[in-house]
Order: structure tokens, then sequence, then C-alpha cells
């Protein structure tokens, strides 16, 4: 694997192995890396001779600067764990590489879709992530981008970009990897004690409860006190958000007809965690 800190060593290298006819696979992530990255690159790896991974705190998707502080860095370990899955290049610029001429003066804004759910809890975030994803697909030029369906709104804000922006790239989503017991893999779960992880799984069981509401042909307003109820009872956890939604993000009207996101955010501890399930006709 070869790890490049320079965007112009970057462009250099894959336009390189564009020119010999290299399809290129690229998985943007902040580092920390778990099972939930390494199934983006085992799926980019089925469909590319060159997978390219990023690693890049990225500030300007932070509103709360103890939140970026507190973010798991260790560079050494990812590389390994980057080499390990089988990438190709991993790409680890600097704040400075990233943003040579400081806070940028020209964005990109997520408008109405970046305004809703983790946007309204976290303002400024989407514009953060579509301005670094859109420079990443700028430097990286992929045949396409692969995203997790864990953090569902993104992939929703992501591809819409692509398609406002007519940017040249395929973006693909990816199914939540879960542990075990079914709370989804994310670097802040090690920011978790251990009785706060057991705690946790109230995320993804809210869920669950949520979708069986939906089956068993339960309104909104039910399905939503369903999944804010479960919740509820588990004392080592508070509820930011319940949410049912149409794929776009829409609030669905009239009687629920599927398909549907269900999503839930809620703070365990000082961990705010964030997770969804999709319920299919
Ligand atoms: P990060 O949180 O590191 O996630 C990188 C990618 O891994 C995202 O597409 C995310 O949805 C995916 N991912 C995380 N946990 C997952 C899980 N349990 N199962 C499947 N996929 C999972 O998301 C970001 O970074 C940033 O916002 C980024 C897109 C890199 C822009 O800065």
């Amino acid at each position: 694997m070869r790890a490049i800190v320079a965007s112009g060593e970057l462009v250099a290298a894959l336009r390189a192995e564009r020119c010999a006819g290299a399809s290129i696979g690229f998985v943007p992530t902040m580092g920390a890396l778990h099972a939930g990255h390494t199934a983006l690159v085992e799926a980019a790896r089925q469909r590319h001779d060159l997978v390219v991974v990023s690693i890049f705190v990225n500030p300007l998707q932070f509103d709360r600067a103890d939140d970026l502080e507190r973010y798991p860095r260790d560079l050494g370990r990812d590389l390994d764990a980057a080499a390990g899955a089988g990438v190709d290049v991993c790409f680890a610029p600097s704040t400075d590489e990233m943003y040579p001429c400081g806070e940028p003066v020209v964005r990109v804004c997520a408008g109405a879709l970046g305004a809703v759910l983790e946007g309204a809890s976290r303002p400024g975030h989407f514009d953060g992530v579509a301005t670094v994803v859109s420079k990443l697909l700028a430097l990286v030029s992929p045949d396409a981008a692969y995203f997790g369906e864990k953090d569902y709104q993104q992939l929703v804000v992501v591809r819409r970009m692509v398609a406002d922006l007519s940017l040249p790239v395929e973006v693909v989503g990816c199914p939540t990897v879960r542990e075990r017991d079914g709370l989804a893999m994310s670097s802040r779960n090690s920011r978790l004690a251990p009785e706060e992880r057991r705690a946790a799984t109230v995320v993804h069981r809210a869920l669950q409860a949520g979708r069986d509401a939906v089956i068993a042909g339960s309104p909104l307003d039910e399905v939503i006190a369903t999944m804010a109820r479960t919740v509820g009872e588990e004392p080592r956890a508070s509820l930011d958000y319940a949410r049912v939604v149409t794929p776009q993000l829409g609030v669905p009207q009239g009687p629920l007809s599927r398909p549907l996101r269900l999503l839930v955010a809620a703070w365990v501890g000082q961990v705010r965690l964030i997770d969804n399930l999709e319920v299919v006709p």
C-alpha cells in the first residue's frame, strides 16, 4: 500500500493509473477504521483495479470543538488496518494540505437536505461533509465512491450533490455493519464505558420495534412513539430524535407506504449515537 499526504502526489499517481486503464474505487473516511469501513473497502475491491481510501478528520463538519478534539486519531494503526484490508493507496492529508487557503470561502451547501434530522442537531455539518467530499472526489476522480448506509442522511446528501453538480462518479451505498448485539459499528463506540456499551444496544432495539410497528400497520405517530418509548426504557440513554422518512428524507403523507427509513439519534453518556433501518415493501 502506498501512503500519500500531498494532494499533488495523489493526483499524479492516480492519473498514471487511470492512463494505464485502471478503474478506481474510493472510500472516504475520517480514520479510526473498523469493520464498517473495511466492508466498504471490500465492496470496492470487488469492482475496481485500484482502491483508494482517504483518512481526514474534517474540521468543517464538526459543529463542536470538543467533539473534533476528542475524535479518535491513530494514523499508524489505521495505515496497518487499511493495508490489511487490501487498500492500494491511502491518502492522509493534513488540514493545511486539504484547505491550503485556510477556511474555504466557496463551499457546497446541502440546502434543505442538510437542515433536517442530523443537520437540525448539528448546524453546518452537511455543508462541511458536502464540501470535503466534493474536494476529495476532485482529487481522486474515482469511477465509484462507497458510502455506508449507517450515515443514511449523508448518503442521501452525497447522492444529491453528485446529481445536482453533475459529478462524474457513481455513488454506491453499502449496508450497515453491526456488532453481534446489533449496535452499529462506529468510531464513537470506543468512548462508551462498559455499562454504556451494553445500554447502547437500545438504539437498534428501538429501530426494530419501530419496524415491527410499521409491519403491524401502525400509523406514523404510533411508530415514532414506539421507538421513543423503547429508548426511554433505558435509563442511560436519552433520545435526540426518532423519525420515519421516505427514502429521500421526506415526511410520509397519509397511511404509511413502504419503502421507509426509520432513524434514531440518542445520547448514551457523553456519546451521541445514530442508526437507521429500512422497511421494505
Ligand atoms: P466516517 O465516519 O469515518 O465514515 C466513513 C464511511 O464509513 C462513511 O461512508 C460511513 O457511512 C461508513 N461507515 C461508518 N460506520 C459504518 C458501519 N457500521 N457500517 C457501514 N458503513 C459504515 O462519514 C464520514 O467518515 C465522513 O463524514 C466523510 C464521508 C469521510 C467526510 O468527511
